[in-house]
């Protein structure tokens, strides 16, 4: 599939795009206007009055708040926080990341591993140090005023007999999926009734949290709010979100929140393109293209060409930009493979919101050799036809020769 040579058309797309952003701005910056209002920061003491940035966003028909890290600058951060200890629990992804911007923040943040694991060892070269900022996982807790439960969701679940305990009355909990007490039948953590219970979800890795930050980016996340005994805990959030590296922020509940990333990571995300980019390809092989052909026309020009035009500018600019052959096609085929796979995301959603999922990772990730099981099953992948082609053909591309 080629694209369309005609620059002249492209420049033109291009120009009405931005005419219309200018157009969006207007309207945006109207809506914004109109939802600034003075508003009192919670501190002990001083009060802050400050315009807030939040925003009245009309998502195809719907409307919704959104918070943006303009409400939360630094200054109020360090204010909102001055009194607190943020013990995160767990070093993995997520917390690496969200630990860095905190510490980047000048906020009072402290670190609960295991000793001598693996991420005990990783926050030690990561400058965290032991004693000062670094602790066994019950004593951080001790010493935290928020308890950033950040161990993975097996983990959280293995250790909260001894972890629920020391989450005593004015600590705020907080979580970054879910999962732990939606499906508590499941996981057994039922939190505690007097204390806050938050959550922050940056829409990414813990990589990639940190990367945005480091670039002046933020990452989007979205915040809930399961327990509210303070009255305080939508702010804690949405305060939370923007200190862990958040550049802005949208509400939900903690149910919607796992059943949509435990949905969306096994669809689109992750397991239903890798299943249709292997179907794709198999077929094209059974009628005899060559693997580098197959390769191409699955996954090299997706993710090089196509898809960052729709995340750039969307799916009609995608389509906009192809020639009208490939249009024409795409035109008639998206509704047939949108039929052809509603059912099969009907049962997934099921699937999750019945527990199945969970139950399902629970179990398997519980189990004590579960890294290795997992290796031996993305050694599958890594020795797939298809994969072992793209690792040639990435050293193809003119940047990485
Ligand atoms: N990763 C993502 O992209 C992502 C995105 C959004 C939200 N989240 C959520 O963020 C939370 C953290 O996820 P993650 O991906 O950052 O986790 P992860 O990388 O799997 O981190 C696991 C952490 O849990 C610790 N751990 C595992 N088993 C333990 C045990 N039995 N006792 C004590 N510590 C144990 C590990 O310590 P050791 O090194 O000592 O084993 C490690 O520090 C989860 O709720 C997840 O759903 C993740």
């Amino acid at each position: 599939m080629s694209f369309r040579s005609n620059s002249i058309r492209l420049a033109r797309i291009a120009g009405s795009k931005a005419i219309a952003s200018q157009t969006q701005k207007r309207a945006l910056s109207a809506l914004v206007n109109a939802a600034a209002r003075p508003t009192v920061a919670r501190t002990s003491g001083a009060s802050i009055v400050q315009q807030r940035g939040l925003k009245q966003i009309n998502f195809g028909g719907v409307e919704e708040t959104v918070y943006e890290r303009a409400d939360w600058p630094r200054e109020k951060l360090l204010e909102y926080f001055k009194d607190d200890t943020l013990a995160l629990i767990g070093y993995g992804s997520q917390g690496y990341g969200q630990g860095l911007n905190l510490r980047d923040n000048g906020l009072n943040v402290i670190i609960g591993v295991r000793k001598n694991g693996a991420s005990w060892k990783a926050a030690i070269e990561d400058g965290w140090q032991p004693g000062v900022n670094l602790f066994a996982v019950e004593e951080a807790i001790e010493k935290g005023t928020y308890i950033m439960n950040l161990l993975s969701d097996a983990a959280q679940s293995e250790t909260w007999s001894t972890i629920k305990p020391l989450i005593t009355e004015g600590k705020t909990l907080y979580f970054s999926h879910g999962f732990s007490p939606v499906f508590k039948d499941l996981t057994h953590v039922e939190t505690p009734k007097n204390v806050d219970v938050i959550l922050v979800a940056p829409k990414g890795s813990g990589r990639t949290v940190r990367t945005l930050f480091k670039e002046g980016r933020g990452i989007n996340s979205s915040y809930a709010v399961w327990n509210d005994v303070t009255g305080n805990a939508h702010e804690k959030a949405q305060a939370l979100a923007v200190a862990v590296g958040s550049g802005y922020v949208y509400q939900t509940t903690f149910e919607k929140e796992v059943n949509s990333d435990l949905y969306g990571e096994r669809g689109c995300l992750m397991g239903g393109i890798h299943g249709m980019f292997l179907a794709q390809y198999e077929v094209l092989r059974e009628n005899g293209h060559s693997p580098s052909e197959a390769f191409n026309e699955t996954v090299e020009e997706a993710t090089q060409s196509l898809y960052p035009l729709i995340g750039k500018y969307g799916m009609d600019y995608m389509y906009d930009a192809c020639s009208t052959t490939a249009r024409r096609g795409a035109l008639d085929w998206y509704p047939v493979f949108k039929d052809a796979l509603k059912p099969v995301f009907n049962d997934l959603y099921e699937s999750v919101r019945n527990g199945s999922e969970t139950k399902r990772s629970l179990e398997f990730n519980s189990q004590v050799d579960y890294r290795e099981k997992l290796e031996e099953e993305l050694k599958v992948i890594r020795g797939m036809e298809i994969w072992k082609v793209g690792k040639e053909v990435r050293k193809l591309r003119p940047e990485n020769n």
